[in-house]
C-alpha cells in the first residue's frame, strides 16, 4: 500500500483527489492549514467511503499545519516512517489561488505559495522522497486568439498568482536538473475546474464572495447573488462572451491518479501536462446549459470587460491523453448537474 502526502487535501480539488486515492487503496496523509477550507470536507470523504463500504482504517491521516512551517511538514513524514510505510510521493495542491487577492497582496502570495513550496521540497529531500505532482495552471500561458494551448507554448503570466505558478514550475525544473536520476516530477496545468462529487457531499467551498464564474452561477441560482455580470459581449468568440475549457473536478482527480501511477512506474523525469477537456464553452453557453439541465433561472447582464481577461483559453490535451491514457469524459451538463446538487445540499458550504 503506497503512502502519499497530499498538501491542501481539504480543499476543492485536493478533497476529490484524496477521495479517489483512498478508493484505490492508497494510504493518504493530508496536510492543510484550512486557510481556504474546512475539516468538514475530511469528515465527508470518510462518510462517502463508509457508504461505499470502503474501510479506511489506518489509511487516512490528517495534520493541521502550514507549509510555511517545516516542522508541520516533517510531522507527516515522521508519522509515515513510524508506520514503516514512508511517503512515496507528494501531490502538492496547497496554495492561495485568487488572482484578485494576489494583485492586492502580492507579498502574501509569494510568501505562502513560494516559501511553502520550498519548505516542502527541502523536507522531501531530507526524507529522500523525490516524487511530486504539482498543481500548476493554464494561467501561466500567454493566450492567443482561438488557438488551443500546448505545453511548449510561450508562458507569460500577467498577475502575481500566475507568476507564482510559473516560478514553482521553474524551481521544479532546477531541482530536476540538479539530480536528474533522482526526481520524478509532474506539473499539471489545470484549465477551469468545476463540478462536484456526485454524492453532493464534497464540492467547492469558496470563502466570502466568489470571483469565478461557476460558483457565482450556483450562488445566483440559489438566490445569494442577484445576477451574473458577464464581463464583455464583444470578444472575438462565437457569441461575444469569453470561452474557457471547463473540466469536471472528478476528471481532474483521475488525471492526478494516472500521473502519480505514471511517474512512479517510469524512469525519473520531469513532465508538464495540460489537464483540460480541449473543448471551449462560452459564458452564455454555460449559463444556458445550467438553466436547462437544472431547470433554474440564472439572470445576467452585460458589463465592461474584466481587466486582464482573455477571449479564449482552451487546452490542447493530446499530450496528457497519450502519455497517461487519460480521458476526461464528463461534459458540461454533468458539471452543471453535479455542482448544483452540491450547492442545493450545502447552501452555506460545509
Ligand atoms: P482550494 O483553496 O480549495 O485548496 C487549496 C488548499 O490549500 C486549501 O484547503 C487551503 O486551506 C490549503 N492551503 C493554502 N495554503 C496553505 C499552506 N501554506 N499550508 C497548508 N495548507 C494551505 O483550491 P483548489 O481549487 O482546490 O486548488 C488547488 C490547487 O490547484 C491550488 O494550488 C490552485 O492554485 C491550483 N489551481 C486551481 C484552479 C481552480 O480554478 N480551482 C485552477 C488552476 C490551478
Ligand atoms: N466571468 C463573467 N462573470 C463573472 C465571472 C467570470 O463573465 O462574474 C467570465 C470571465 O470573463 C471568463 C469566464 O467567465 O470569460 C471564466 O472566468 P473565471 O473567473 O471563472 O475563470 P478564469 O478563466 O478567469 O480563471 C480561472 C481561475 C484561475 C486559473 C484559470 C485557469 O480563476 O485561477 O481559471 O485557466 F488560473
Amino acid at each position: 500500500m503506497k503512502s502519499i502526502l497530499i498538501t491542501g487535501g481539504a480543499g476543492f480539488i485536493g478533497s476529490h483527489t484524496s477521495l479517489l486515492l483512498l478508493e484505490k487503496g492508497y494510504k493518504v496523509f493530508i496536510i492543510d492549514s484550512f486557510i481556504n477550507s474546512s475539516d468538514k470536507s475530511l469528515e465527508r470523504i470518510s462518510a462517502i467511503l463508509k457508504k461505499q463500504g470502503i474501510n479506511i482504517e489506518d489509511r487516512l491521516y490528517f495534520i493541521k499545519g502550514d507549509l510555511r512551517k517545516p516542522s508541520d511538514i516533517e510531522k507527516a513524514f515522521e508519522m509515515s516512517f513510524k508506520f514503516k510505510n514512508p511517503i512515496r510521493a507528494v501531490i502538492h495542491f496547497a496554495g492561495l489561488k485568487s488572482v484578485y487577492d494576489s494583485v492586492k497582496d502580492p507579498l502574501n502570495y509569494w510568501e505562502n505559495n513560494i516559501n511553502g513550496t520550498i519548505n516542502l521540497l527541502k523536507v522531501m529531500e531530507k526524507y529522500s522522497c523525490k516524487n511530486i505532482v504539482f498543481s500548476s495552471s493554464a494561467t501561466v500561458y500567454r493566450t492567443q486568439a482561438n488557438k488551443l494551448l500546448k505545453e511548449d507554448d510561450i508562458c507569460e503570466p500577467v498577475n502575481p498568482y500566475g507568476n507564482n505558478k510559473l516560478t514553482i514550475e521553474n524551481i521544479l525544473k532546477d531541482i530536476y536538473k540538479s539530480e536528474p536520476s533522482q526526481w520524478r516530477i509532474a506539473s499539471l496545468r489545470y484549465f477551469n475546474p468545476v463540478g462536484a462529487h456526485e454524492s453532493g457531499l464534497i464540492g467547492e467551498n469558496p470563502m466570502g464572495t466568489p470571483n469565478n464564474l461557476y460558483p457565482r452561477i450556483t450562488q445566483v441560482a440559489i438566490g445569494k447573488i442577484n445576477e451574473i455580470k458577464i464581463y464583455g459581449s464583444d470578444w472575438q468568440t462565437s457569441d461575444g462572451t469569453g470561452v474557457r475549457d471547463y473540466i469536471h473536478v472528478l476528471d481532474l482527480a483521475e488525471g492526478h491518479l494516472l500521473t502519480l501511477d505514471y511517474i512512479l512506474k517510469e524512469n525519473p523525469q520531469i513532465l508538464t501536462l495540460n489537464l483540460g477537456t480541449g473543448k471551449g464553452t462560452s459564458v452564455l453557453e454555460f449559463i444556458n446549459t445550467f438553466e436547462t439541465v437544472n431547470k433554474v433561472k440564472v439572470p445576467f447582464s452585460f458589463v465592461e470587460r474584466r481587466q486582464g481577461d482573455n477571449a479564449f483559453v482552451v487546452a490542447d490535451n493530446s499530450l496528457a491523453k497519450s502519455i497517461l491514457n487519460w480521458i476526461p469524459n464528463r461534459n458540461i451538463k454533468d458539471m452543471c448537474r453535479d455542482g448544483w446538487n452540491w450547492q442545493l445540499k450545502n447552501p452555506n458550504g460545509y
